[in-house]
């Protein structure tokens, strides 16, 4: 959870990557509302407030076998982190990336480097296959012991769907809004398997064949109005310092 400074809210962000010496984390953000623009604005050496994590449960990494690891838009970047520990625990990794269109793709580079084969989709067909029909086709050719799914809610939904009938074990990352990320607020509650559970202390992760995507999207879209308030009034009340936000 990452606040920028003691005016700013609890925003949850994924680790993509981490050095352990210098002691760092990284983060992969999109710039979709005033937390993110605001860190979009921050230059080299300017400071955040707070870091607090990681929070929630660790990915499970061991060998399955044959993996399947798929990164959609932003999420591309800690989908790597999972290939790579896959990889590094005997499994062989299939590595699909989803983006908009061709100019949103990222680590095409990376993916190759530790996957066995590599398959690229965009909604727009600009680059690799057009949506994710292909996924059908692929899983009817080979056999996949289990699937890891980080990306858009939408994204996660359809894979797991396309799976279900394969019966591939189908792990998401839910992403539903989150205020503490500690269990307190329960804000972040998701329907997992009929259960009532919170997406900080359950989860990140769940079985994306028990999850119900619909209430997620619903409760995902609760703030729309004060979301799009609050980046409409810090954009044109000169918060922005870096001038690509100035309304
Ligand atoms: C576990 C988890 C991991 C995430 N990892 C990443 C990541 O690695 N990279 C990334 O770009 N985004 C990630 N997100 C989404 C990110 O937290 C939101 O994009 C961010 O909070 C938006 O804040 P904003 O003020 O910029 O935009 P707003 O205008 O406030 O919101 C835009 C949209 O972001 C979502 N959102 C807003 N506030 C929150 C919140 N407090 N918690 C969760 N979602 C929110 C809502 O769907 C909202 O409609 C993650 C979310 C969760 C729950
Ligand atoms: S974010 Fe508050 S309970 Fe999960």
């Amino acid at each position: 959870m990452v606040i920028i400074h003691e005016k700013g809210e609890r925003v949850p962000l994924t680790i993509c990557g981490y050095n352990a010496k210098k002691g760092t984390v990284s983060f992969a953000f999109h710039e979709v509302g005033k937390t993110t623009k605001e860190l979009g604005c921050l230059n080299v050496g300017d400071c955040i407030m707070n870091v607090t994590g990681p929070l929630g449960n660790p990915s499970e990494i061991k060998k399955f076998g044959k993996v399947l690891c798929i990164g959609g838009s932003i999420m591309i970047a800690p989908i790597m982190l999972q290939v790579k520990a896959m990889k590094e625990a005997g499994n062989k990794v299939t590595t699909v990336l989803g983006c908009r269109s061709k100019e949103f793709l990222f680590m095409e580079k990376e993916a190759k480097a530790l996957s066995e084969k590599v398959y690229i989709a965009s909604d727009d067909g600009t680059i690799g296959n057009k949506g994710l029909d292909f996924l059908k086709a692929l899983l009817k050719k080979e056999k996949f012991d289990r699937c890891v799914v980080m990306g858009p809610v939408v994204m996660m939904k359809d894979v797991s769907e396309i799976t279900k009938p394969f019966n591939i074990p189908t792990i998401i990352t839910l992403t539903p809004i989150m205020i503490d990320g500690m269990g307190m607020c329960g804000v972040c509650r998701v329907t997992v398997g009929g259960k009532m559970l919170f997406g900080c202390v359950d989860g990140p992760e769940f079985d994306g064949h028990q999850t119900d995507f619909e209430e997620l999207i619903l409760r995902q879209r609760t703030m729309l109005p004060e979301e799009r308030v609050g980046s409409l009034l810090w954009e044109t009340s000169g918060g922005c310092k870096c001038g690509r936000n100035k309304a």
